[in-house]
């Protein structure tokens, strides 16, 4: 036996104890959408509750001291597994790893869920607008699906803008998904509207949504009315430029940040990197 292999069996020989205080759960499903995206589900622990929009830490149990990172769940309240909408970042500390996830490993989870993105930290609105980019449509899957969003808003409008098509598999499955679903598809239908958009490969809706923002060609394409304060809430989720983007588009047509304890007409997250 070589080096390498020594090597290599003393690695996979050597298995690493469940930190205290985390759940250990089971890979249920894992789908690769691109070399960059892809999406899996694990085990749901009976006593974690969250709220639909919130994130957790997540990690591998690949190590002593194993490297977690906020994950937003991707999944609703009501599932009884739980969905993350990852990407892979060559040499990113955890999704190196993570992308080589299969069905039957151990994925580890802090048990404490928290977040902005939820509908305690909007006040009562008619549209919901959800803006997101490459992961940042995580946060809106579980919203989307979740039934007491519509309850809360009239319309949800949400938009996902990556670099190229396949990009937008996740949400565009996920939408369909969700609109057919027996239970949310009935309270979703007529009330759920999906806008994509790419900016590096051709597709129906060209451009970053920042700039269709400003054009009017989100608003044409859509055939709604712009963004308005008085009716509309807005949650945002990608990354730190196109956050400061979007911020400074609502902050002068007069919308308010918020938080949970402390509602208003927007709220946004920074979306997982690497
Ligand atoms: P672009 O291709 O013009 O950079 P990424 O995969 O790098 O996270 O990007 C996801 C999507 O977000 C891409 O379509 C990218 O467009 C877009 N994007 C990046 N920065 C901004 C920004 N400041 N405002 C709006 N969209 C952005």
């Amino acid at each position: 036996m070589n080096d390498v292999a020594l090597a290599e069996q003393s690695t996979a020989a050597k298995t690493f104890p469940i930190p205290d205080g985390v759940f250990a759960e089971t890979v249920t499903e894992v789908q690769h959408y691109t070399d960059r995206l892809f999406r899996f589900r694990i085990t749901r622990p009976q006593s974690f509750r969250f709220r639909s929009g919130e994130f957790v830490m997540i990690g591998l149990p690949n190590s002593a001291k194993p490297v977690m990172r906020a994950y937003s769940v991707a999944s609703p309240a009501w599932d009884e597994e739980l969905e993350f909408f990852s990407i892979k970042v060559p040499g990113g500390p955890l999704t190196e790893h993570l992308q080589k996830i299969k069905v039957g490993d151990t994925v580890i989870m802090r048990p404490k869920p928290t977040g902005t993105l939820v509908n305690d930290a909007l006040i009562a609105g008619k549209r919901l607008f959800c803006f997101s980019t490459g992961t940042g449509f995580a946060p809106f899957a579980s919203l989307i699906r979740d039934p007491e969003t519509y309850e809360k808003f009239e319309h949800v409008i949400v938009t996902h803008t990556c670099r190229q098509r396949d990009e937008l598999k996740y949400s565009h499955d996920t939408v369909k998904n969700t609109l057919e679903d027996p239970l949310v598809g009935e309270v979703a239908q007529g009330h759920l509207h999906y806008f994509p958009s790419t900016t590096r490969e051709e597709t129906q809706h060209m451009g970053r949504i920042t700039e269709l923002i400003k054009s009017g060609a989100f608003y044409e394409a859509m055939q709604i009315a712009p963004l308005n304060p008085e009716t509309d809430r807005i949650m945002v989720c990608g990354s730190m430029a196109f956050m400061k983007d979007i911020r400074s588009i609502v902050d002068a047509l007069g919308f308010r940040e918020g938080a949970n304890n402390d509602p208003a007409t927007y709220v946004v997250e920074r979306a997982f990197v690497g």
